[in-house]
């Protein structure tokens, strides 16, 4: 006869919990709810149940004070009251991914927004790590966009991470749109990060498109949700992009906005009882955003070129998300209200970007070429104000003559449709042509 091993079993019921212990709600102010009695760990998700309804609220632990564990909604708060029931998952937060997710839009915490399911799906971590620096494969191919002013000017290579800069209005949305619609990029993962409800279904149909939206994941947390979910949607959008990364694929990353991104983080942390310091920013705004903006880039298998947009409200540059972001990122392209206003679109202010790898990426007679019309703008604008009033007397100074004369056909080049994509090549062509045409005159 055959003897059972219950020696073996009876090392795994040593091993394994069989119970979890419940704890009860003993307090809810502002965001933060109070539990009592509850085994979790941080970063938990904990589901609380509501007496009245039978319904669980989701919810994650942020942190404790002795033996009171804080944790804060992941869903609305109604119904809950004191002594309601919290069981721990012993799960952290996850986002289903999927090869066939494309052309779905998810909420902040990663569930199909419509009647879609995500079908065969693997479970993600929706906090993960950023690729081990010593195997990120170097930036070396341009990742055409379709818009002349930066595939020209600003060049953005294939895992470049870059700051769309630009106060309200200015055309973020329309610019974002355009290059889903246009870039040579296998899947685009859109974070909408604290819009108005309306701008989601807008920037979908119109500035998407059909054809944008078909090879897009959208990822929204509009500015109505708990301020972990729309933290929570930032992080879901960059896993879906690590997931498309990690089967190879060259991904394009979009998240409008940063800014919002960083004031979630900012509420959490006064919630929690951080202090306010820069600008009313707390110290975890500013870990919060390298450790996200890192996660995107090259890794050992695929890539993930970011566009993150950042609010600046009348234009300060040095505020201080706009200041941080810039440091971490590998370029910025600045929209500028002045050159909306002139109705010149899109309205990037050339002048002021600047794409940090360009010069390694593209041959050195296109880097030459830009150089030159941006010595050209700089020459311009530091005349304009004599020009402008009439005082400028042609043929005192060859450069500003040369100048004016580049004026107008630099700003023709730099103008573009929004329904006109412009092929790499062609882009190029015309820097070429530029020159050469007008200065055989
Ligand atoms: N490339 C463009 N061509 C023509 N008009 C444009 C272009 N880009 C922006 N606009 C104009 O500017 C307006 C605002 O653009 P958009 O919604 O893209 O800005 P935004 O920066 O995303 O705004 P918000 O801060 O409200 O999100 C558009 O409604 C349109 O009239
Ligand atoms: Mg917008």
């Amino acid at each position: 006869m055959f003897e059972l091993p219950f020696e073996a079993y009876r090392r795994a019921l040593d091993k394994k919990d069989f119970a979890f212990k419940m704890g009860k709600v003993s307090q809810v102010t502002g965001l933060i709810i109070k539990v009592e009695g509850l085994d979790a760990f941080v970063g938990e998700v904990c589901e609380i149940q509501i007496k009245s309804n039978g319904k669980t609220v989701l919810s994650e632990v942020v942190g404790f004070v002795e033996e009171t564990v804080l944790l804060m909604p992941l869903d609305e708060v109604e119904g809950i009251g004191p002594g309601c029931l919290v069981r721990p998952t012993g799960k952290t937060l996850k986002v289903e991914v999927s090869e066939d997710m494309l052309g779905t839009t998810l909420d902040g915490l990663g569930r199909p927004l419509m009647d879609e399911e995500i079908i065969d799906g693997t479970l993600y971590d929706v906090n993960r790590a950023s690729p081990d620096p010593f195997k990120r494969k170097k930036i070396e191919d341009i990742l055409p966009t379709g818009v002349k002013a930066i595939d020209g000017l600003l060049t953005l290579g294939e895992g470049q991470r870059m700051g769309i800069f630009a106060g309200s209005g200015v055309g973020k949305s329309t610019l974002l749109g355009m290059i889903a619609r246009y870039c040579e990029a296998d899947v685009i993962v859109i974070g909408l990060i604290g819009e108005r409800g309306r701008e989601v279904k807008e920037f979908i149909e119109k500035d998407l498109g059909p054809e944008g939206y078909r090879k897009s994941v959208v990822v929204c947390a509009t500015s109505d949700m708990p301020p972990l979910v729309r933290l929570k949607g930032a992080y879901v959008a960059t896993a879906i992009a690590e997931y498309y990364r990690d089967q190879g694929k060259k991904v394009v990353l979009m998240m409008d906005s940063v800014t919002r991104v960083a004031m979630a983080q900012r509420e959490i942390g006064l919630a929690t009882g951080e202090p306010p310091t820069s600008k009313g920013y707390t110290p975890s705004v500013f870990t919060t955003l390298p450790k996200l903006l890192e996660r995107s880039g090259m890794s050992d298998k695929g890539s993930i070129t970011a566009l993150y947009t950042v609010l600046v409200e009348g234009d300060d540059m040095n505020e201080p998300i706009a200041d941080t972001v810039r440091g971490i990122l590998d370029g910025h392209i600045i929209l500028s209200r002045k050159i909306a206003a002139e109705n010149h679109y899109p309205a990037i202010d050339v002048q002021n970007s600047l794409s940090r790898l360009m010069k390694e990426i593209v041959d050195e007679k296109q880097y030459v070429l830009a150089g030159k019309l941006r010595e050209n703008m700089a020459i311009y604008s530091e005349s304009k104000d004599l020009i402008d009033v009439g005082a400028y007397q042609k043929g005192s100074n060859p450069l500003v003559d040369q100048a004016i004369r580049f004026n107008q056909p630099i700003k023709q080049f730099l103008r573009q449709r929004v329904e006109d994509r412009s092929p790499y090549e062609n882009t190029v062509q015309q820097l070429e042509t530029l020159f050469s045409a007008s200065a055989v005159r």
